[in-house]
């Protein structure tokens, strides 16, 4: 883990978070580690002892911060989940349905005349687009499920503007997952909106080609992103955070992306969440030439491109940020039962609450029950992810 905010709204890099019994002798304690001061410690610095863990511990310090540049890294890169106290919704996910909606309509709307605006060679003003950031972020900390449920739903036709949304959507339940500072989350939200508004100048025949394309229409393809860059450094009040998300979208670690093929640590922060957002959208997104992947096989095969393509130890983090079966989602279980997943059980993400709502075996609607797969007496687990569409289920009639 790379990055962490340590709550003051800065980002520090080479920190990584775990719990106190996982820390080894021959690890440098940061003297960021809250607590530390008002237990009258004086332990930062390298553990040469165990009983200086001990000593912690009995203080009742549950958790650490590591600096990996100063002392031994961790195998436990996988993070005890940002606070999760800040995690938890404000509201109810029937509460904020309403607002979601009204809030992802705008963003329609704003992102889709934008999108008539460039083509018609206009530059934008990124201001509007500042606000909807705002906007999605407040949803996302009332209750980010409600705007994630919307993004599932997709009309095939409307490719780039809803795939601009929910990047959009993505970063802000992501970057928040991760901690980042309001500004920051908003900088990168905006950057997600816009990130492939250069897409409009590329011809429909390129970009709704079903088979493979040809070396000159894949160039032109990948033109989308200096497109994009042009238009956004003409628009004022466009931040750097939010340029590099549109200028590195594609970049990939081994430099093997495009535009310019930086790879390793050319690649900024920003550059690497939106190749993240990006991509897992892109995977779950119908097209008009094939069906959207489910999260499960997004993230499936997204594990296969990190370390490589992705950064390795961000899309962990995005995994366990999505959760294995994200609200929303259909899945199977064990006695063939249909359930939606309604809400996820904070620490146990392959046993959420669901709706169950349908035979698998007999192909027919049950009388729709809410269980909590995680409760000590539920004999039922989810033995798969089921596409929407082979049954016929509107999810957004269960949700
Ligand atoms: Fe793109």
């Amino acid at each position: 883990l790379r990055i962490i905010d340590i709550g003051n709204g800065s980002i520090v890099k080479n920190l990584v978070r775990i719990a106190i019994t996982k820390v080894e002798v021959g690890m440098f304690i940061s003297e960021q580690t809250p607590g530390l001061k008002e237990a009258g410690l004086n332990s930062r610095g390298l553990i040469s002892r165990l009983e200086t863990l001990k000593k912690l511990q009995a203080a009742g310090i549950k958790e650490l911060y590591i600096d990996i540049s100063k002392g031994k890294s961790s195998r436990f890169v996988r993070p005890i989940p940002a606070r999760a106290e800040q995690l938890k919704p404000r509201v109810g996910l029937k509460q904020e349905r309403e607002r979601a909606e009204a809030v992802y309509g705008d963003a329609k709307e704003l992102v889709g005349n934008l999108l008539r605006n460039v083509k018609m060679g206009q530059a934008i003003d990124v201001g509007p687009v500042n606000d909807i950031a705002c906007e999605i972020n407040e949803s996302v900390l009332n209750n980010a499920n409600a705007l994630l449920c919307l993004s599932h739903i997709r009309e095939k036709s409307a490719y780039l503007l809803e795939h601009s949304i929910n990047v959009g959507i993505l970063m802000g339940v992501f970057t928040r997952f991760l901690g980042f500072s309001l500004r920051d989350r908003e900088q990168l939200i905006t950057g997600a909106l816009l990130h492939d508004i250069g897409k409009i100048r590329v011809s429909n025949s390129i970009l709704d080609k079903p088979g493979k394309l040809t070396g000159e229409e894949w160039a032109e393809m990948q033109r989308h992103v200096e497109y994009g860059e042009e238009v956004l450094r003409k628009s004022e009040g466009i931040s750097a955070f939010a340029l590099s998300v549109c200028t590195q979208h594609h970049e990939k670690l081994n430099g093997e992306g495009y535009p310019r093929g930086i790879g390793g640590d050319s690649i900024s922060l920003a550059g690497r969440l939106a190749t993240i957002v990006d991509i897992y959208d892109a995977l779950t997104a119908d097209r008009c030439y094939h069906e959207g992947k489910t999260p499960f096989e997004a993230i499936k095969i997204m594990s296969y491109l990190a370390g490589d393509q992705l950064d390795r130890e961000l899309f962990y983090q995005f995994i366990h940020c999505m959760s294995v079966y994200p609200v929303g989602s259909l899945i199977e279980l064990n006695n063939g039962r249909l359930a939606v997943v309604i809400q996820i059980n904070n620490g146990k993400p392959k046993q959420p609450i669901v709706r169950v709502i349908y035979n698998a075996r007999h192909r027919n609607f049950e009388t729709i029950k809410v269980v909590d797969l995680s409760a000590a007496q539920c004999q039922l687990s989810v033995s798969s992810v089921v596409d929407p569409d082979k049954y016929d289920i509107d999810i957004r009639e269960f949700l």
